[in-house]
């Protein structure tokens, strides 16, 4: 059964009708432009066909009280008195709705049910994805315009303020804003978005490793904290606005492992436009190239991957039929991607995992998708 079935099935169950909506958000890869987003940068992530689905109807008081499927738990909260919880899934539903009144939204609320098939910690945006998914039931059931920039910050800063998690805008945009069959050109510092189209004769692989670590941990907190510094040193206002010619300079006198961050960031924005005008030639064989650059950065420079995601990147492009490949997400865990040819994708899917397997003793998750649609709903009834 699909998910979108599952809901369906399980508010009937629950509630005796149909519900009035069903929404869905998805999750997301970042084919390149990683830890470009909170530096003002450029970022190509993709929607992926893994998502978050709600069904919900309106209440007529102020009650929202949604089900967690996957985790068999309910929450029940009165819009007027929104606490923060014990952690989990709850945070999300109380943090998108403290996020939308924050910004003065008049709220109605809901009952309804959510399951989705994002690998939870994979690195994938299962909570971008649940944010999205809920934040489009809010406004539905509130009768509030449907602006998908606005969301994706309303989301960031649910995310940012009450989750507790300091991300950037990356996993929101795309969640909310993906389009099928096209990868997102996202500008995060003006927000302009621009459909890339992806290349016919090629798949996007993602590669779980298996290997876990958390947003929440100091690491990611840290490189945002350095690549500030060097934007400060410049007088600039993100590392977007320094060029590499003026990092180069300072290259004799500067702190090595700033200059090591700062020359992953400005190198990865300079790739991320150089794999938009190589995916609008359907050259896939460059952007296999910048992927691989993009990792070695991600490795040496910016030092966020791990072992197991450097064996799992080699494993991938060392495979016949692979452009490239490279670790994805904020790193030291969860997923790698790789463009592989689509003639040869079957071979590579299970090749791959065997070798990771017998070089690692990790069991290796493969998921083969479809760039898909952002954020969208059905109406029933
Ligand atoms: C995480 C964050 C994103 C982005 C990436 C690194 O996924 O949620 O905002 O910073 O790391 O590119």
């Amino acid at each position: 059964m699909n998910i979108r079935e599952k809901v369906l099935q399980a508010f009937q169950a629950e509630y005796g009708g149909d519900p009035t909506w069903i929404t869905r958000s998805p999750g997301r890869v970042n084919i390149i432009g990683e830890h470009t987003d909170y530096n003002d940068g450029f970022a190509l992530p993709m929607a992926i066909d893994y998502a978050t689905w709600v069904a919900l109807k309106p209440r007529s008081d102020r009650v929202v009280q949604a089900t967690a499927l996957d985790k068999g738990q309910m929450l029940e909260f009165n819009l007027d008195d929104i606490s923060k919880g014990k952690g989990g899934w709850e945070e999300y539903l109380t943090g998108v709705a403290w996020a939308l009144q924050g910004e003065g939204h008049q709220l109605g609320g809901w009952e309804g049910v959510f399951a989705g098939d994002v690998p939870i910690g994979a690195g994938l945006s299962s909570s971008a994805a649940l944010e999205l998914a809920l934040a489009r039931g809010f406004c539905l059931v509130s009768d509030l315009e449907w602006d998908p920039r606005r969301m994706a910050l309303v989301c960031q800063k649910a995310e940012n303020h009450w989750v507790g998690v300091n991300s950037g805008i990356m996993d929101q945009m795309v969640s909310a804003c993906g389009k099928e069959g096209y990868a997102l050109l996202i500008d995060c510092r003006s927000l302009e978005t621009s459909q890339v189209p992806l290349p016919e004769s090629a798949r996007v692989v993602i590669l779980d490793t298996s290997t876990r670590r958390g947003l929440v941990d100091s690491a990611y907190n840290e490189r945002r904290a350095q690549c500030e510094a060097v934007a400060c040193h410049f007088n600039a206002d993100a590392l977007r606005d320094v060029t590499q010619e003026q990092l180069l300079d300072k290259a004799g006198i500067m702190n090595t492992l700033l200059y090591q961050r700062a020359r992953h960031v400005i190198s990865e924005n300079q790739r991320v436009l150089e794999a938009v005008e190589a995916l609008e030639r359907g050259d896939a064989e460059s952007l296999g190239r910048l992927m691989n650059e993009s990792h070695r950065s991600l490795r040496d420079d910016y030092q966020v991957s791990r072992e197991e995601l450097d064996q799992m990147v080699e494993i991938a492009q060392d495979e016949p039929g692979c452009y490239g490949a490279r670790m994805t997400g904020g790193g030291f865990g969860g997923c790698a991607i790789a463009l592989v040819d689509a003639d040869q994708v079957e071979d590579f899917e299970y090749n791959v995992p065997r070798k990771y397997l017998r070089q690692t003793g990790l069991e290796p998750k493969v998921y083969v998708s479809r760039a898909s649609d952002g954020t969208s709903y059905e109406v029933f009834s």
